[in-house]
């Protein structure tokens, strides 16, 4: 499927939506995924796609990705014209593995060198207007459960039921350390991690299109002093309760 695919008829909706926005850090991603287990929904991330155009980027420029003019015409073309597929095979692949232009990406996607990168990549309009369709076309099928920024802003509006996820940032770079530790990467200092954290914060709510805003039809759920079960098990009763599931 190419970002190319016309943009869907919001009113067309094939079924419940569920939109998930929030910063990076609030355990979004894992609830989402354990949420859309439990309902039996489609899970899509969309930050995956973002990231799949920076990790575009990085390699074809290497360190010296700059944001200049020429930078961004080159974002806009990868964008344009990349291809995207989400492939799940249960038995394999318990969760999605994103496939961008024919190639696994899931796990290369998630450097934090892809992190901010991606957060540039997702200030440019034409970026996010490319990316648009896509997902309101994976979206748009129903029983389907999305995670973002602007999701029940922009990409659903209409979304049947709408979270908004937060959390301190010391919780957040808290678990984003956890998760680098797990993974046996060089971990940076909690000091670093934060700060990388806030300044993600920082270009994602202030960028000029579709910044990270909560809807004003949203529920707000503060995950600092929450556990994973909590959050996905108040999750999942709040949509059954609001479509009668
Ligand atoms: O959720 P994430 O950390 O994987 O997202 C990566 C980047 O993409 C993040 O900086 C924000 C951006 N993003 C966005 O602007 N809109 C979305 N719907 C999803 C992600």
């Amino acid at each position: 499927m190419t970002p190319k695919d016309n943009i869907p008829d919001l009113r067309k909706k094939g079924g419940p939506v569920v939109a998930i926005d929030g910063p990076a850090g609030t355990g979004k991603s894992s609830a989402t995924k354990r949420l859309a287990e439990k309902l039996g929904f489609v899970h899509v991330d969309t930050g995956a796609l973002y990231r799949s155009i920076a990790l575009e980027l990085l390699n074809q420029d290497g360190s010296r990705v700059d944001f200049s003019a020429d930078t961004i015409v080159k974002v806009i073309a990868i964008a344009k014209t990349a291809q995207f597929q989400f492939k799940r095979d249960p038995k394999l692949n318990p969760s999605n593995r994103l496939f961008f232009n024919s190639k696994d990406v899931t796990t290369l996607i998630r450097t934090p060198e892809v992190s901010l990168v991606s957060s540039r990549v997702s200030a440019i309009p034409e970026v996010r207007a490319a990316l648009l369709g896509l997902q309101r076309t994976l979206g748009g099928k129903g029983k389907s459960i999305l995670e973002g920024r602007d999701i029940g802003t922009v990409v659903f509006p209409d979304a049947d039921v709408k979270f908004f996820l937060t959390a301190s940032v010391e919780e957040r770079a808290k678990r984003r350390l956890a998760e680098l530790e797990a993974t046996g990467a060089d971990v940076p200092s909690f000091t670093e991690v934060q700060a990388q954290i806030s300044e993600r914060d920082f270009a994602d709510e202030t960028r000029a299109v579709a910044p990270l805003k909560k809807a004003s039809d949203a529920i707000v759920l503060d995950t600092s002093q929450m556990t994973l079960d909590e959050v996905v098990t108040w999750m999942e009763k709040t949509v059954r309760d609001k479509l009668a599931l």
